[in-house]
């Protein structure tokens, strides 16, 4: 972990945020190349679960959440944690969190600690116009469920997904970006008949479990656990979690629960004519319907539901652990890369002009850069170092996959040479292949 954070810190992944100003803890900013890792995961989610499907339909709502939607989700009741006092040391720790050295006479009893974050909205602050910063994306998935039944031709079984930030004022925020305070969710609510649920589970299990191995996670480094009766959430009646090898620990990367009509149900106003099976607060504010007609039978139904539930920055810390080696070459040295796959490399290329102050080849690596730029593949650099050994470990240490570098045969035989980042073989391309090369390379 140490190595990682050193790394992320050092080429521009991840900082502490407000770090100028001594840091707050569960907070992190991703840099220019943080950024990129992170789009480039959540745009392989989005595409799996979104462009490839026709079942599924995406969505970008606010974050500030009406304090009714938490009101009769249960997360105003329910979703805490337990809280200790260390009488001697002063400070506060989850009870599953305790350091060893606080001993047990010194610690209060546990108790109940909301986790959600709770602001003002408008100009009057007398603390009854308050709104929650989202715990989770997916109620916000739940409460649109009509506007999105209304606005597109999907039946059941369908889905609704969602990217987006979530927020949780957790009691010990810890291990990097793995436990913060504010988050990026990846969530699918997909919606279906009642009784299918349990089949439609095991299908989320295998079609997430594939895809973190799509992503460059190898599968003996993956964990499918059930969670038992107490373990589960207010609204859940069965969840597997698919665990990761982290570097502290093997902890959960992504739930996959089944919410039965828990939220739908508890957001409807039911006149009666629906049966809910959730257990839930009697509704008295809400004005909709969740549900959804039978085009059969006619009769309106809550469906069930079905949440693959992924966290992005857990996604990028298990992926940069995953890519990250260090190697002693044949001639003794020393050499770190971080070997993403092709899709999730922040630069797809550095092109590298042999001097810097070669006006003739820079001019050419300038309109390469340019030309693979607009292919849309992703991000493409001139490297204008006039270093190429330095620029190949560089570009290593950040994970680009190819490096072309330009020199005199450019300018007077068309000639470049294309470096491969994991073989570190070298061969010579004729600058009018490139473009296809690239676009094959990232197809
Ligand atoms: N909508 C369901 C839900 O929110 P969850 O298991 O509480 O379920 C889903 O969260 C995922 O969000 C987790 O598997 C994890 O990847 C991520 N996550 C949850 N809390 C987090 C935190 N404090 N920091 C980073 N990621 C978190």
């Amino acid at each position: 972990m140490e190595d990682l954070v050193a790394l992320c810190k050092r080429r521009g992944f991840i900082f502490q945020s407000s770090e100028i100003y001594g840091g707050i803890q569960g907070l992190y900013d991703y840099g220019p190349l943080g950024v990129e890792l992170k789009n480039n995961l959540k745009k392989s989610w989005w595409s799996s679960m979104v462009y490839e499907r026709d079942d599924v339909e995406g969505l970008d709502a606010s974050i500030l959440t009406h304090s009714d939607v938490l009101k009769y989700s249960g997360h105003e009741d329910t979703f805490t944690d337990p809280l200790v006092d260390c009488k001697s040391c002063g400070l506060r720790f989850r009870q599953d969190q305790i350091p060893d050295y606080c001993k047990d006479e010194d610690l209060t009893e546990p108790r109940d600690f909301n986790l959600m974050f709770k602001t003002n909205v408008g100009p009057i602050d007398d603390g009854s116009n308050y709104a929650y910063l989202r715990p989770e994306t997916a109620q916000q998935i739940f409460i649109n469920f009509k506007n999105i039944t209304d606005s597109t031709s999907q039946t059941l079984p369908f889905g609704i997904a969602q990217i987006g930030k979530a927020f949780r004022n957790e009691i010990t925020p810890r291990n990097f970006i793995f436990r913060v305070r504010e988050f990026e969710q990846m969530e699918l609510e997909f919606f279906v008949q009642p009784g299918t649920d349990e089949d439609w589970h095991k299908t989320w299990v295998k079609e997430r479990t594939q895809w973190w191995i799509d992503q460059g996670i190898p599968e003996n480094k993956l964990k499918i656990i059930n969670i038992d009766g107490d373990d589960l959430s207010h609204y859940s009646k069965a969840t597997v979690d698919i665990m990761y090898m982290f570097p502290h620990g093997i902890e959960e990367l992504e739930g996959i629960a089944n919410r039965t009509d828990f939220d739908l149900g508890s957001h409807t106003k039911n006149q009666g004519d629906l049966d809910i099976t959730a257990d839930i607060i009697k509704n008295d504010s809400s004005t909709a319907k969740l549900a959804i007609q039978d085009l059969d039978t006619k009769k309106w139904i809550v469906p069930y539901v079905i949440e693959p539930s992924a966290g992005v920055d857990r996604g990028v810390l298990a992926i940069l652990n995953e890519a990250y080696s260090e190697e002693t070459l044949s001639d003794g040295k020393k050499r770190i890369v971080l070997s993403f796959k092709p899709h999730l490399a922040p630069i797809k290329a550095a092109v590298i002009p042999l001097k810097k102050n070669n006006t003739e080849l820079v001019s050419m690596a300038k309109n390469i850069k340019n030309n693979l730029q607009t292919l849309g593949v992703g991000r493409v650099v001139v490297e204008n170092t006039g270093n190429i050994g330095k620029s190949y470990r560089k570009h290593d240490e950040i994970g680009t996959p190819i490096c072309i570098t330009v020199d005199f045969d450019s300018l007077e035989k068309n000639i470049v040479t294309i470096r491969n980042r994991d073989t570190m073989e070298q061969t010579k391309m004729n600058i009018d292949m490139i473009e296809d090369f690239f676009v094959d390379y990232y197809k």
